[in-house]
């Protein structure tokens, strides 16, 4: 699979089926991610891999939490800014919009909003999972580093055949996450990913994009 086609063919799978994942295949990505750029080469990523049985749990233990309604935990940092500025604030309402209408829910319908969001903590039937976390010193310019790496990660997968699912949902119930992972104390989770085989048979809105007229600016001489 050429890096096009990766790029192309990548999308937040909130489906899979229950075949599992090779470690072999997850070491080999995760190998191959290690050479994804970071400023001054620090590599700041620090990534739990959770399968089988302990994942299991860990999909019980956080799914029985959200469902019995407990509180989140307090937040490390923020997910998205109070007030949203246009054009983030229409992006954000039509991707909800697009999800809903997909998912056959009314926009207004809380309650089924909230039953398709504890999907999040099932993985959305994913047999393998990541959690990555980030040293709580450091700065916006190394959480970018994770972010490319995660995406070097998700677009690895796509030649594994594999699909993904990044998750900040995971950082609301870190705790229950870190009980499982057990991470020092000085690290932040950013997000779990989910990985896994696509169910092909749910179907799925591809979520769109701005042009890149209204996001890249061209300046030629
Ligand atoms: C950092 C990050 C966190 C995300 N958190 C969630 C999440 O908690 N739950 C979820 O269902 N999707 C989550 N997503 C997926 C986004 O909704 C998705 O990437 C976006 O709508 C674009 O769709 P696509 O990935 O299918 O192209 C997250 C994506 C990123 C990059």
């Amino acid at each position: 699979m050429d890096v096009y086609e990766a790029v192309e063919s990548r999308r937040s799978v909130r489906a899979f089926t229950d075949r599992p994942v090779s470690p072999e295949t997850l070491e080999r990505v995760l190998t191959a991610a290690t050479r994804a750029p970071s400023g001054s080469n620090i590599q700041p990523w620090n990534t739990y891999v959770v399968t089988g049985a302990p994942l299991a749990e860990l999909k019980k233990r956080a799914t029985e939490r959200v469902s019995t309604g407990q509180a989140w935990d307090e937040r490390q940092f923020e997910m998205y800014p109070t007030s949203l500025e246009s054009p983030y604030r229409e992006r954000r309402s039509a991707f909800g919009r697009e999800r809903y209408a997909a998912l056959g829910i009314a926009r207004e319908d809380w309650e089924a909003r909230q039953r398709a969001a504890i999907a999040n903590w099932n993985c959305f039937g994913a047999p393998a999972a990541l959690f990555c976390y980030v040293h709580r010193d450091l700065g916006l310019p190394q959480w970018s580093d994770v972010g490319m790496y995660l995406q070097t990660v998700m677009l690895l997968l796509r030649a594994e055949g594999l699909h993904s699912c990044p998750q900040m949902a995971w950082s609301q119930v870190r705790r229950t996450v870190a009980d499982l992972v057990r991470p020092p104390a000085e690290l932040i989770l950013f997000c779990g990913v989910s990985i896994g085989f696509a169910d092909e048979t749910v179907g799925y809105a591809r979520t769109g994009r701005a042009s890149i007229h209204e996001t890249v600016t061209f300046i030629d001489g």
